[in-house]
């Protein structure tokens, strides 16, 4: 057997880096992965090893195109997508980074962030970039390598340095060296982006004290963003799709319409809501970024962001071995009934959307003797569907109200996660055939632009629905687990270190 016109997608995740072969009806062929160390130096601190990640890019997309050789796959384009805002400084001249990732999750620009914000910085941030003053977003980590790594601020003057999110790490990698670019979804994220002038903005980047010889250049998702270095892979390939993760699992759930929503649970959880040509500026802590550009056509989305989702079953694992595998949690949580009594407020790397409290730390309330690790697996789980719902919730304050939602990433494999998502929700909770659809969408991209796919229509009309979950949960019920949360959010956001 053949398949002519595969596709080759890169997922570079937080925790962990896959590479998937598809074939050109968006089937999976074969796929690698491979985790990496994440490592915590300080207190709020997140960092990870570029020379790690690369080294397990390039195994993972070896194992695959391996395979896919054998399976008879023929590729002929790449996709990328990766974990966004985490940010890297290289040298031009060696490509090697000189400092660790500072990845996303990380806190320890906070007090930077709060020295800047004033009612005028906001109004600037917010009104440009569309983002909020926070350590999430890449402009403050990027001032912190240059104001920590020795000469680093001299040298970025003088031309010597790259600035890049893991997109374009990758790329400069995978081209040899060659290309320095991004796409407009990640750079959407840097807090440097004006998302309405589609260009670096002075303003932003004289804010965060950070020089523009630094910055990659921008394109669109589906655009040509060089060719892999032949003594790579063998052979040259192009890369012809770039989003940042949570708008490639949008253009891979086809939330192409506006109003269109989808919320993919992975490390963290992320809703997006397609809010088509226009920028719908929050009230109520979201942030407006940009969706996906494609045909020089921009869409934009009103985004939640919770730090913690599927984390909080890898703590539970790995941080204080409740369980051996995610898989384990599903039957945990259905030994135990509503009136459990115990909430997790998982916020391990401070709060995102709505409340954007960076110092808040994770908390249990409700235990008693009797409380087991059934209880800890339970409380985990049931902290993503009520995260969830404070997202809609701000989403309702802000004129747009959910009546069904597209889910996707490794969590939503669990049937009892998407029943308690709709039960907390109160509407429809749809799950795709592949839930692969950070991969998929950065497929998607690369296909649109090597001529796979002829439009975005053809590939709406491929997106197949694997199950529907319906609300269940006695109204009664609902609103009294709604309230234990809301108290125990509030004790979260009370506690002072
Ligand atoms: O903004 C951070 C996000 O891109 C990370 O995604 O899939 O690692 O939870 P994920």
């Amino acid at each position: 057997m053949s398949f002519e016109n595969c596709i080759l997608a890169i997922d570079q995740g937080t925790t962990s880096t896959r590479a998937i072969v598809f074939s050109e009806t968006g089937k999976i062929i074969c796929s690698a992965q491979q985790e990496f160390t994440q490592h915590y130096p300080d207190d709020g601190w997140v960092e990870h090893d570029p020379e790690e990640i690369w080294s397990g890019t390039l195994k993972v997309c070896r194992e695959a195109l391996s395979e896919g050789k054998t399976l008879g796959a023929r590729v002929v384009t790449i996709g990328i997508t990766n974990q966004r805002e985490t940010t890297l400084v290289w040298d031009k001249k060696t490509g090697k980074a000189i400092y660790n990732a500072i990845v996303w999750q990380d806190r320890r620009t906070a007090a930077v962030c709060d020295k800047l914000r004033t009612d005028a910085t906001l109004e600037l941030v917010q009104s440009k970039s569309g983002l909020l003053l926070d350590p999430y977003f890449s402009a403050t980590k990027v001032a912190w390598v240059l104001d920590n790594v020795e000469g680093a601020r001299q040298r970025a003057n003088d031309g010597e340095l790259a600035f890049g999110t893991i997109d374009s790490f990758l790329i400069w990698r995978l081209t040899g060296g060659k290309e320095h670019l991004t796409d407009v979804t990640n750079a959407s994220r840097t807090n440097l982006f004006n998302i309405n002038s589609l260009c670096w903005d002075d303003e932003l980047l004289a804010l965060f004290n950070v020089p523009d010889t630094l910055l990659p250049e921008v394109k669109e998702c589906a655009d040509d963003f060089g060719i892999t270095d032949s003594a790579l892979f063998g052979e040259a390939i192009p890369i012809n799709g770039v989003a940042g993760d949570q708008q490639a699992a949008t253009v891979g759930q086809c939330c192409f319409q506006e109003g269109s929503i989808k919320s993919t649970y992975g490390t963290g959880c992320f809703v997006l809501l397609n809010t088509g040509d226009k920028v719908l500026t929050s009230k109520n802590n979201l942030l407006s970024t940009i969706a996906y550009q494609i045909n020089g056509k921009v869409s934009y989305a009103l985004e939640g962001s919770i730090f913690i989702a599927g984390a909080a079953v890898q703590w539970l694992r790995d941080g204080i071995g409740v369980i051996e595998d995610a898989r384990e949690t599903e039957t945990m949580a259905q030994n135990l009934n509503y009136e459990h009594g115990v909430y997790m407020v998982p916020a391990f790397a401070g709060l995102g959307a709505p409340y954007w409290d960076p110092l808040a730390r994770a908390s249990i309330f409700g235990m008693t003797r009797a409380t087991s690790p059934d209880h800890f697996a339970r409380a985990a789980l049931e902290s993503v569907a009520y995260q969830t719902f404070d997202l809609l919730e701000a989403m309702s304050q802000d004129g747009v109200t959910a009546t069904s939602i597209n889910v996707d990433g490794g969590m939503v494999a669990n049937n009892w996660v998407c029943q308690f998502i709709s039960d907390v929700l109160n509407i429809e909770v749809a799950r795709p055939e592949i839930m692969e659809t950070t991969a998929l969408g950065a497929a998607y991209l690369a296909g649109l632009k090597a001529g796979i796919y002829e439009s975005m229509d053809d590939l709406a009309q491929k997106h197949a629905i694997e199950r529907k979950f319906n609300p269940e949960l006695a109204e009664a019920t609902r609103n009294k687990l709604l309230s234990g949360w809301k108290a125990a959010i509030q004790s979260t956001l009370n506690f002072l270190y």
